[in-house]
């Protein structure tokens, strides 16, 4: 039997699933999508690419970004201490000189690094607390630059706090006008407790007003009175939003007393909030005021997950006045939570690698633009992992152990990047 030749036809790949087990299959695409997937299809093609056993994933989803800050690393000067706090600081001082252009070519360069390590779904944070908005309008015309092969979230971030200035409670309206995709916060860094809890609502009112998804950086701080997060999770119950809802980072959530916090893992059992922990930054932010023994300053990934509560995980930053190092490979993030976060056990590894695709593309909401299947836009990965040099089982693992190379990129149905791994050669 023969048929119409297609765009792209994919031979022998080992299709991974979040559901089912790893399946042996041929892929074929037409028009940008996905029309048919099956061991050995007839089918011809345009561009036939044998993968010889390498795994087909989903495109990696990174969750929780700073694009407006990345690739500024050393401007106006290095983060010595390495707090969060004079990260804060540089930054402030950084985005004095911010131009439109600044923020869209870094940005727009740091999309390239990701996509062509295999992300293809982004969620950034703009600073709006500046009263040009100048963050925000750079990351939202990058938006539109790269639609053709990224899809880019902007999350309006009023860093500074809503009410840390008079003007940004302000700002952060105009940013829901001029089409910020989720409301953020920063509840942990306002003037006071109160303040903080005040922002939490005002950032449902405008979720709610504007039909926007909500993001907020929760709690990412050593300090175990830092309870913002059942603030956040009340608010969802009580909004009805829950899946909306994001909490990110929630650092302090690693510090509280185990009795305060088993009480509140039931309570967000009930809550459908989503979580994005960023193990690569945290490890090195956190702790820095304890002596010996020093915390991890990461939220708790393993029981989350353990309990079926969704967790994704994020880079945060590339570059940038909080962390220097990043390329925005996110098999060097799921990488450092196997470690950070002890997800050593088989069941646990494979996990990491889901909190970086299916997961974080339900964080996202996502929904039908996500998946390799039949019908859907063709969106797909394939990496340098394969059968028979490890069992169906073992590619998760595989690519996370050797954090393998993303060896192409299909965006759209198009072929958009293509990397040949690194070969070594014994000489011995
Ligand atoms: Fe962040």
């Amino acid at each position: 039997m023969t048929s119409q030749p297609v765009d792209l036809l994919l031979r022998h790949c080992y299709l991974l699933h979040i559901d089912r087990a790893t399946e042996a299959v041929d892929i074929a695409i037409q028009d940008g999508k996905i029309v048919a997937i099956a061991p050995q299809l007839p089918h011809s093609a345009q561009l036939e690419l044998d993968l010889a056993g390498q795994m087909v994933s989903p495109p990696f989803v990174e969750s929780h970004i700073h694009l407006d800050s990345v690739m500024t690393v050393g401007e106006p000067r290095w983060n010595q201490s390495g707090t969060l706090f004079e990260g804060i600081e540089i930054w402030r001082e950084r985005k004095q000189t911010l131009t439109l252009e600044d923020v869209k070519e870094r940005a727009i360069a740091a999309l390239k690094q990701q996509a062509m390590q295999g992300v293809l779904f982004v969620r950034t944070h703009a600073d709006v607390s500046e009263q040009t908005l100048t963050a925000l309008k750079g990351l939202l015309e990058a938006r539109e630059a790269v639609k053709d092969w990224m899809t880019l979230q902007v999350v309006a971030f009023p860093q500074d706090g809503v009410y840390g200035s008079p003007q940004n409670e302000a700002l952060l309206e105009e940013a829901m006008k001029m089409g910020a995709d989720v409301v953020g916060g920063i509840p942990h860094y306002e003037l006071t407790r109160e303040d903080g809890v005040r922002s939490i609502h005002r950032i449902f009112e405008l979720a709610q007003q504007y039909d926007r998804l909500i993001d907020i950086h929760c709690d990412e701080i050593d300090d175990d009175q830092s309870r913002f997060l059942e603030v956040v999770a009340a608010c969802a119950v009580r909004t009805g939003m829950g899946s909306r809802v994001t909490a990110s980072h929630t650092t302090a959530f690693g510090s509280y007393n185990n009795a305060y916090a088993f009480k509140l893992l039931g309570f967000l059992q009930r809550t459908q909030l989503n979580f994005i922990a960023n193990p690569l930054i945290n490890i090195t932010l956190q702790g820095r005021t304890d002596t010996y023994p020093k915390r991890r300053g990461v939220t708790r990934v393993k029981e989350l997950w353990q309990q079926g509560t969704n967790v994704s995980l994020g880079h945060d930053c590339i570059q940038d006045p909080w962390y220097s190092l990043g390329t925005g490979n996110m098999l060097d993030v799921a990488n450092m939570a196997v470690h950070v976060c002890q997800m050593t056990g088989t069941p646990e590894i494979d996990a990491c690698y889901n909190m970086v695709t299916w997961q974080g593309a339900k964080t996202l909401h996502l929904e039908d633009q996500y998946g390799v299947e039949v019908g859907k836009p063709a969106n797909l990965i394939v990496l340098d992992a394969s059968v028979p040099m490890v069992q169906p089982t073992q590619l998760r693992y595989e690519a996370i152990r050797r954090r393998a190379t993303v060896r192409y990129v299909i965006s759209r149905g198009k072929l958009l990047a293509h990397t040949e791994p690194a070969q070594a050669h014994w000489k011995g």
